[in-house]
């Protein structure tokens, strides 16, 4: 494979690729590296390639014309993809580095100053790369990289041809933790899977190490991950058929701040169990001390369930019918009672997160949007229970109960008065809804 690299500081890139993997390919003639300087296409005594911006600003722009006749000298022969190192490009990802490199020849084109005359993009560039969301000085860096990240996946440049499969992102996972000798550092120990000589079980610790540290550390790249059957087992089962949604009526607080028992309402009852059935939780648990609320709360979601007429049992509810729904219904008189029947249910404490309009509510308890909560739940084994409150919120008396508080949802405008029917529906569409 061949690069090169279209640059005003040549001796900046040519010391980086003598040393390790690549200098060893280069010297194999695996790879081969040049470079072109776009000064030695001016015509001036002082060599000019920058000259200032159109339209007045700070500091200079690579001028066309040598830049053009550089990259065109660069791409010869055999035809190259040319390539702009631009913190405007496309991010790096190692499934483009897979793929560029398949190609015969890369043209490896760095700014510098303020970058470069749009002209030359038009004219001469296939496509912009960009390392990540800050500024370099100049290309080169960025040249480097994709030299380095793509030789290493060229036939014969790795010692083990599958040495590059099994790394982070080969498989959109990042990578397992690796060990080497002693086996006892201090008091940390290899993993005894590691040393027992099982492959089938290494390959598979190996695995849900894999999964379980992508999920926490990269919940973007996880979302991504399509679990085969055999993932399912390393993993714990799905984060959604272990959520309950419980709507809380005793702690909350008034306008005042004081502590109330607020009432129960049909609509509650009615919308929330049809958002817990839509995004497949596990149930919703109306809580409230008040018994005849929760014969109440037991009656509506009966109504659904039993043919009045003959106070008889209906026909099992259609799949997705509104029965189904209000089936999820569950009441009970407090949180304690409900993470005491999730913790006989599941043989562990349900990990409680609340919910708040305010920020300023749950002193104390970390904070997380549904994307570090979906993470973090994810890969740990209990079941998941988002509380939600009725009146003016959830009472702070909640917090030893409580291990996460959702940040609030909030719109445009200052006024934030959602319904706890409309607040339960958005977050459970951020946890949980599939992306449109
Ligand atoms: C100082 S930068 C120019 C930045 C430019 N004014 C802008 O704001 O987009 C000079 C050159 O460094 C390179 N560069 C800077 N940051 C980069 C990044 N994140 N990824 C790839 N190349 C980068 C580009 O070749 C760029 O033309």
């Amino acid at each position: 494979m061949k690069f090169t690299v279209v640059t005003i500081l040549p001796e900046l890139v040519e010391p980086a690729l003598t040393a390790g993997v690549v200098g060893r390919a280069r010297e194999a003639g695996v790879i081969t590296v040049g470079t072109v300087n776009p000064r030695d296409f001016t015509s001036d005594r002082h060599r000019t390639v920058d000259d200032s911006p159109y339209g007045g600003g700070p500091g200079m722009v690579m001028k066309p014309e040598p830049l053009l006749a550089a990259i065109a000298q660069a791409a010869g022969d055999p035809p190259a993809r040319r390539i702009l190192l631009s913190p405007a490009g496309a991010p790096l990802t190692q499934a483009r580095v897979r793929e560029l490199a398949q190609l015969p020849h890369l043209v490896l084109v760095c700014g510098r100053y303020e970058g470069i005359d749009e002209r030359v993009i038009e004219i001469a560039i296939d496509e912009e790369i960009s390392l990540g969301d800050y500024v370099l000085s100049g290309g080169e860096l960025g040249a480097l990289v994709i030299i380095d990240a793509c030789a290493r996946l060229v036939p014969g440049v790795l010692g083990e041809p599958t040495s590059a499969d099994e790394e982070s992102h080969s498989a959109g996972l990042l990578e397992y933790p690796q060990y080497t000798r002693p086996a006892k550092l201090g008091e940390r120990e290899v993993p005894a899977v590691l040393q027992s000589g099982n492959h089938a079980l290494i390959a598979a610790w190996r695995r849900q190490q894999s999964l379980l540290r992508t999920a926490a550390r990269r919940p973007d790249l996880f979302a991504r991950v399509r679990p085969t059957k055999a993932d399912a087992k390393l993993l714990p089962p799905p984060l959604v058929e272990r959520t309950h949604l419980a709507l809380v009526h005793h702690p909350v607080t008034d306008r005042t701040g004081k502590l109330v028992t607020t009432s129960l309402t049909n609509f509650d009852i009615h919308d929330l169990a049809r958002s817990t059935m839509t995004y497949g939780l596990a149930a919703y648990h109306v809580v409230t001390p008040i018994t005849s609320q929760r014969e109440k709360a037991e009656h509506i979601a009966n109504l659904w369930l039993v043919d009045q007429g003959a106070n008889l049992p209906r026909k099992p509810p259609k799949t997705g019918s509104r029965a189904t729904a209000l089936a999820l219904v569950r009441t009970q008189d407090a949180i304690e009672t409900v993470i005491a029947e999730l913790t006989g249910e599941y043989g562990m404490a349900p990990f409680v997160v609340a919910t708040s309009a305010r920020s300023d509510s749950f002193p104390g308890i970390p904070r997380c949007t549904p994307d570090q909560l979906r993470a973090e739940a994810s890969i740990r084994p209990e079941p998941l229970l988002i509380l939600l409150g009725t009146g003016w919120g959830l009472a702070d008396h909640l917090i030893p109960s409580v291990s996460r508080l959702l940040a609030p949802i909030e719109g445009r405008a200052d006024w934030n008065h959602l319904s706890v029917r409309s607040a339960g529906a958005i977050l459970l569409d951020r946890l949980f809804g599939r992306p449109a």
